[in-house]
């Protein structure tokens, strides 16, 4: 457990980052997946000083951001799981448990496969992979003291997204809402909703003082200095993206000639630990927003 701030503490692998927020009585913020879940719950067990944990906040509905909700709940079996409505809405498709399921495995197969995890937690039990509690822009969860967690809604990376916000520390907790981080200092742009509410969304969540950024996944960016130059990569890896995508488009090349130049750039290093087809259709959402918009 690394002590990010009073009262904000990061688990995890680094690739998959848990957020605890409060001392006695806590939230924890972002699930991953089983995998990244697992990782979590062995680091959790070999911990002294445990909240008691009140929320679970699941950040968006993403096989990468949901999929660590069965193991949670074992392991909280007294917390609350909140989300977007829009989130618990799309968790609640028969047509979604599939893909989730499938994406999933295939990254507790990498995990393993690669020694990142020793073996397989069983199989993933979809129908507990939701959320009892919705919450909304203008909500607060309460943690100890009467301390609060703000909702934000963040949209751009998907209309289900949310960012939250913990003044005591000025923590401001964002899942994917301002890109993913890749080796070489590089930074996923990951509108896949939006370009210009991915924008919007990290402009507004750049005008509240903040010291530390949790992003779902990777680095996390501490002072002021840090969080400056992050959201200012932010904003430039999505227009380069965006700038690439219609020069190629302006040059009349095939869409997926465009979508496989974007995988091999983009779909790095936490990232290749996902499956192929998931990211190429995640990618090519890039493409099309950036048709809608010229
Ligand atoms: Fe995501």
């Amino acid at each position: 457990m690394t002590q990010l701030a009073d009262r904000v503490m990061v688990l995890g692998n680094g690739n998959f980052n848990y957020f605890i927020v409060g001392r006695e009585e806590a939230v924890l913020i972002e699930c991953g997946t089983s995998a990244g879940a697992d990782i979590f719950a062995r680091q959790w067990q070999a911990e002294k000083n445990r909240p008691r944990i009140k929320y679970i906040l699941v950040m968006h509905s993403h096989f990468d951001h949901v999929c660590g909700l069965p193991r949670l709940k074992d392991l909280f079996p007294q917390a609350q799981t909140a989300a977007s409505p829009a989130a618990r809405k799309i968790l609640a498709r028969d047509k979604l448990k599939p893909v989730l399921i499938q994406a999933d495995a295939y990254v507790t197969d990498a995990y393993v496969r690669n020694g990142l995890l020793p073996d397989a937690p069983g199989g993933l039990d979809i129908d507990r992979v939701q959320a009892e509690l919705a919450v909304a822009e203008g909500d607060s969860l309460i943690v100890d003291e009467g301390l609060q967690l703000d909702i934000i809604e963040a949209p751009g990376h998907s209309p289900c997204s949310l960012a939250a916000y913990f003044p005591s520390a000025k923590a401001m907790f964002i899942s994917d809402a301002a890109g993913y981080q890749i080796p070489d200092g590089l930074r996923s742009p990951v509108f896949f909703q939006d370009y210009d509410l991915y924008r919007e969304t990290i402009r507004r969540l750049q005008q509240y003082p903040t010291e530390i950024v949790g992003v779902g996944h990777g680095e996390i960016p501490v002072g002021h200095d840090q969080v400056s130059q992050f959201y200012n990569r932010s904003m430039e890896a999505a227009a380069e993206a965006f700038d690439l995508i219609k020069d190629r488009l302006d040059r009349g090349q095939s869409e997926q000639s465009i979508v496989t130049e974007l995988y091999d750039r983009y779909i790095k290093g936490a990232m290749s630990y996902y499956p192929p087809d998931l990211m190429m259709g995640s990618v090519s959402m890039l493409v099309k927003n950036v048709k809608n918009r010229m």
